[in-house]
């Protein structure tokens, strides 16, 4: 769905069937054509706590056209045809956005000392930028030294209502007011101009006129669409020339300014209409190009280029909401038409590109959701995982305690074998040296013993010999008893068979 955001005193001219510069059955032609749908609507219809808009879908006024009057959600992209320059339009524009509509157009009412130092910036562009600065004593006395002609303007929308022609007519210098297509001339000094600008309500900016090339005497200038298309590219749609009312300074149609084809116009002057109108569409789509990086969603601009005898053209100013109508005015109806079909092209565009980001944040949504998921089983994995790695672990451990309680329990029992042995081994030494000891008491024993015999014996023996001695004795005895008893000789042969026993004893 695209809305169409008007002024509730336009809708409501729009749905009484009166002239406007809007041409709604345009705007539904080309919806029809997109493949969308058109919601006309004003501030006041606007439902916020319900989100919703009651608006056209389309507008009743001619023979036969029926229009219902229907309750819709706030569309998601909304053409404005609102003049932006109020407070609650202001905030309302914001109020929309914020709930994630697009508006394009939304500032409309843009200062034109703003617009020419974005444009100034823009190097390509400098050389078709009339010299243009705030409105003072020192900036106008500047601006004149260089140039036979200034415009004074009011820095925003007038609609050519009080321009000032400012310029120096012999030693005077002269200022023709527009007021309502009329000009009015006074003789008036710079400061005089300066006072008189200042004392007005709207700020003034003071500008290099520039000599424009002239129908039948009159000033002529142009009418430039350049626009968004479908595709979301600026396009230039076509230019239409507006020729000012005799006598007057400016060409604005509101100012008795009348339009015509631009072709016609071209030819008139015998140029090449076709090599000047490139000329023209390339400063178009440059000046676009280089406002839409500077300002919030613009994608329809009216420019007013005018183009001097050396068929050179200058911006002479930027317009965010063109009223459309010097097309009309000119008999240029599929230029006229398609200036109100490319917006609905560029807003079905922009619904196009939202339901693919919404599709696309739906598929992220969904691709995040898997991902987490997949992350979620991953880590259940992993933790599966280090569980079995710790049970493994735990395992290996358990395994390595029972080596080791088998490796000590094999040291122990080694040890205890050793120790069982070394106890064997002494009890062995024991037992042997005590066998030894005994062996030795034993020995010592038979030694005694055997001494003891031998004692016994050499005692036996000594007693036998004392025995045999003492019987000896007794025997001497005897025998020297009998001796003397005995003859001499005979003594003496018993003394030498003792001392022969005797001899043979020792
Ligand atoms: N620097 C200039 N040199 C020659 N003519 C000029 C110059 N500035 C303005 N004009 C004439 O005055 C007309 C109106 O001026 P301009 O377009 O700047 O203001 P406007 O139409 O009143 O503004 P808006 O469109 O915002 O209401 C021009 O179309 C042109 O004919
Ligand atoms: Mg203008």
């Amino acid at each position: 769905m695209i809305g169409i955001l008007y002024h509730p005193s336009v809708l409501s001219r729009l749905m009484n069937g009166k002239g406007s510069f809007e041409k709604p059955a345009f705007y539904k032609e080309a919806a029809r054509k997109a493949e969308e749908k058109v919601i006309f609507f004003s501030p006041l219809d606007i439902n916020w706590q319900k989100g919703t808009v009651r608006g056209w879908n389309g507008i009743a006024a001619g023979k036969g056209r029926r229009a219902d009057r229907l309750r819709v959600p706030l569309p998601s992209v909304i053409v404005n045809r609102m003049r932006t320059n109020r407070n609650y339009a202001k905030k309302m524009i914001q109020r929309l956005k914020g709930r994630g509509r697009i508006m394009f157009n939304e500032h409309n009412v843009v200062s034109k000392l703003k617009i020419h130092h974005i444009l100034a910036a823009n190097k390509k562009l400098l050389p078709h930028l009339p010299a243009a600065d705030a409105v003072s004593s020192s900036s106008v006395k500047e601006l004149l030294d260089q140039n036979a002609c200034l415009f004074l303007k009011p820095s925003t929308s007038s609609v050519g209502n009080g321009i000032i022609r400012f310029r120096k007519i012999n030693d005077d210098t002269v200022a023709e007011m527009n007021i309502l297509g009329r000009t009015k001339l006074k003789k008036v000094s710079i400061d005089q101009i300066v006072r008189i600008v200042k004392q007005r309500k709207q700020g003034y900016l003071v500008q290099r006129g520039i000599s424009l090339m002239k129908l039948d005497g009159n000033p002529v200038d142009f009418r430039v669409s350049v626009q968004k298309d479908g595709r979301g590219r600026w396009k230039y749609v076509g230019s239409v020339g507006k020729i000012a009312k005799k006598g007057s300074i400016v060409t604005n149609i509101h100012c008795g300014g009348r339009s015509r084809k631009a072709a016609d116009l071209f030819s008139s002057w015998g140029w090449d209409g076709r090599k000047i109108e490139r000329k023209i569409a390339k400063l178009g789509l440059r000046i676009a190009k280089t406002l839409d990086k500077e300002l919030p969603h613009i994608a329809d601009l009216g420019l007013d280029i005018a183009l001097d005898e050396q068929q050179h053209p200058w911006l002479i100013e930027v317009n965010f909401r063109d009223l459309r109508i010097t097309f009309r005015g000119a008999g240029e109806k599929e230029k006229w038409q398609a200036t109100f079909e490319n917006p609905i092209y560029y807003a079905a565009y922009l619904n196009k590109q939202l339901k693919q980001l919404k599709q696309r944040e739906k598929e992220q949504e969904q691709e995040e959701k898997q991902k987490k998921e997949q992350m979620k089983e991953e880590k259940v994995k992993v933790k599966e995982q280090e569980k079995e790695q710790v049970k493994e672990k735990e395992k290996e451990k358990e395994k390595e305690k029972e080596e080791q309680q088998q490796r000590q329990q094999q040291e122990e029992e080694q040890r205890q074998q050793q120790e069982k042995e070394l106890e064997e081994r002494q009890q062995d030494e024991k037992e042997q040296k005590k066998e030894e000891k005994e062996n030795q008491k034993k020995k010592k024993k038979e030694k005694k013993k055997k001494e003891k015999e031998k004692k016994k014996k050499n005692e036996k023996k000594k007693n036998e010999k004392k025995k045999k001695q003492e019987k000896e004795q007794r025997k001497k005895q005897k025998s020297e008893q009998r001796r003397e008893q005995k003859p001499e000789s005979e003594k003496t042969a018993e003394l030498k068979v003792a001392a022969a026993l005797l001899v043979n004893e020792a």
